[in-house]
């Protein structure tokens, strides 16, 4: 299965942070945001990934993932010129996808939840899709989605003034190889982008859109906001005080996974010795947390 991070965006939601800098660069306490999504898919098990972002940035995660291969993963990369959309991202990587299953994720989507990845892996099943639902007070802001009691998806509805239901669409999207085939019908909506929603409710007209309702054991953060990004970095600082465990660490996920030794685990944790992250990193291997 392969995984793509879409990492492009114009983040004007963050402006003037943004200015310079990309959105899922910027750090949520102790890591970059884009660590996050990663650890997510990978801790799916999904070890081949595109990060898809502008002309720009895509330099910057170069640079960040050079030696990502000593993770056990493979990282390519792939520009998307002018932000037209998240279903862009499959006619983006297209190629790269190579018809075969893919999970789409967010940059600037936060997933924390223990056996989550196991989860998903488990409830996708071809032929069709999965997307996932969150329950929220605000669902206006949101993808909205309802449901019936074998998780088939009954309604989908982008931002909806008067919403059906309280559960949110999170930015996690697992497809089967026709998913390409069908962004390709897809028409540009009114602010030229072409919409996920779209994409989902083709798989949902053919009664093949199942959801999994993501409850009490996960947490979410969609970091798009100032607020947001400061929420998410809160709760990581919290929960990695409670437990001393690190939250969205692609090291920690290629070694629980066994992708990489003791010795490399130890090893990339000399490489940032002097900071907290890589202390957390020598605890985990000494089994001490
Ligand atoms: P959004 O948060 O919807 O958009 P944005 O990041 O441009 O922010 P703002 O609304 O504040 O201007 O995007 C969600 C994620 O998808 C985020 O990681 C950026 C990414 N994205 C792309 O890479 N390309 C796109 O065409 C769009 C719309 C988003």
């Amino acid at each position: 299965m392969k995984g793509i991070i879409l990492a492009g965006g114009t983040a004007s939601r963050l402006k003037p942070a943004s200015f310079v800098v990309s959105k899922q660069l910027m750090p949520v306490y102790d890591k970059p945001l884009v660590y996050y999504p990663l650890s997510t898919l990978m801790s799916i098990g999904i070890r081949d990934i595109l990060i898809i972002s502008t002309t720009n940035d895509l330099p910057s995660y170069k640079e960040l993932f050079k030696n990502s291969h000593i993770w056990g993963i493979e990282i390519s990369y792939a520009e998307q010129k002018t932000p037209g959309g998240l279903a862009e991202a499959l006619l983006i990587g297209d190629s790269f996808i190579d018809n075969k299953p893919v999970v789409l994720i967010l940059g600037d989507n936060l997933f924390h939840g223990v056996g989550l990845g196991k989860q998903l892996m488990e409830s996708f099943k071809e032929p069709g899709a999965l997307i996932t639902a969150y329950h929220v007070d605000n669902p206006i802001a949101f993808g909205v989605v309802e449901f019936n009691q074998k998780g088939v998806v009954t309604s989908l509805e982008e931002k909806p003034l008067h919403p059906k239901s309280h559960w949110a669409v999170p930015g996690i999207y697992f497809y089967d190889e026709t998913a390409i085939e069908r962004t390709r019908k897809i028409t540009r909506s009114s602010r030229g982008e072409l919409e996920i929603t779209d994409l989902n409710k083709s798989y949902m007209h053919d009664k093949q859109l199942k959801v999994i309702a993501l409850k009490n054991h996960v947490k979410w953060f969609d970091t798009g906001t100032p607020d947001s990004l400061l929420n998410a970095a809160l709760y990581v600082q919290q929960n990695q005080q409670e437990d001393g465990l690190l939250i969205g660490s692609p090291e920690v996920v290629a070694w629980e996974a066994g992708w990489i030794s003791d010795q490399t685990l130890s090893e990339l944790a000399l490489a940032v010795n002097k900071s907290r992250y890589g202390f957390h990193l020598k605890e985990i291997l000494s089994g001490t947390k």
